[in-house]
């Protein structure tokens, strides 16, 4: 039989990468962190100047990325792009905007298909994304789908980011939030939305460890 699979999806914004992190070290399952992926064909994209629209190309760059993931003790995942360190610059908030447009690409969400089916290893696996339980991993024993406001997720990146709620760089990510859960929502090839057998957590109102708390009641529930 094949390793079990727990998808985690949801909005940008929502906590999916911190639970996703957080389960997968207390059950010992590897993680995929799959948004790591459209941003790395994303960052590729950028460095060589490809047109963020170019179906072909980035197709070829999804299929061919030569990326390494190393976990570092206590420290999360080194992501390596051929031979480069890019852990921290992916992360930066114009590499997630032009990940965002590249998602949208069957040809880049095609190419990325089995890297991601490769991750289903045993023990098992903690996938976080869009469509983790609805496309990459239809049969998963537990699919989770988080929202919250998209009010609440400015919030919360604005607390990251140190920002006051009345300025208008806040203004600003709030807007940026409602236009990227628009375009990951609409798009024609796996829009976000939850998969049909999927319990669905709203966030708004629950700290970090009370989400954790639930879906480790919901994993032992279905042992
Ligand atoms: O989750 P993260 O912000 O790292 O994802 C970056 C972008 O990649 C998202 O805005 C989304 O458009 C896209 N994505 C996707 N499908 C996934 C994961 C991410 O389309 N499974």
């Amino acid at each position: 039989a094949q390793a079990p699979v727990i998808a985690i999806d949801g909005p940008s914004g929502v906590g999916k990468g911190t639970l996703a992190l957080s389960v997968s070290q207390a059950q010992q399952w590897h993680l995929l962190d799959s948004g790591a992926l459209y941003r790395l064909v994303a960052l590729s994209a950028l460095r060589r100047g490809t047109a963020l629209d170019d179906a072909r190309v980035l197709g070829e760059t999804a299929r061919h990325l030569p990326v390494r993931f190393e976990v570092v003790q206590d420290q999360g995942v080194r992501i390596d792009l051929d031979g480069d360190d890019v852990t921290r610059a992916i992360r930066e908030e114009s590499v997630g905007e032009a990940a965002s447009r590249v998602a949208t690409l069957p040809t880049v969400r095609a190419g990325l298909l089995d890297r991601q089916r490769d991750f289903q290893q045993a023990p098992g696996l903690v996938a976080d994304g869009r469509d983790m339980g609805t496309v990459v991993f239809p049969d998963a024993a537990l699919k989770v789908f988080l929202t919250a406001s998209a009010l609440v997720r400015a919030r919360r990146r604005a607390a990251q980011l140190s920002v006051s709620e009345d300025s208008a760089i806040f203004e600003r990510i709030y807007s940026d939030i409602i236009q990227r859960d628009e375009r990951d929502a609409t798009r024609a090839t796996a829009p976000l939305k939850p998969a049909d057998d999927a319990v669905i957590i709203d966030t708004s109102e629950l700290g970090i460890e009370q989400v954790f708390d639930r879906v480790m009641a919901l994993i032992a529930e279905r042992r």
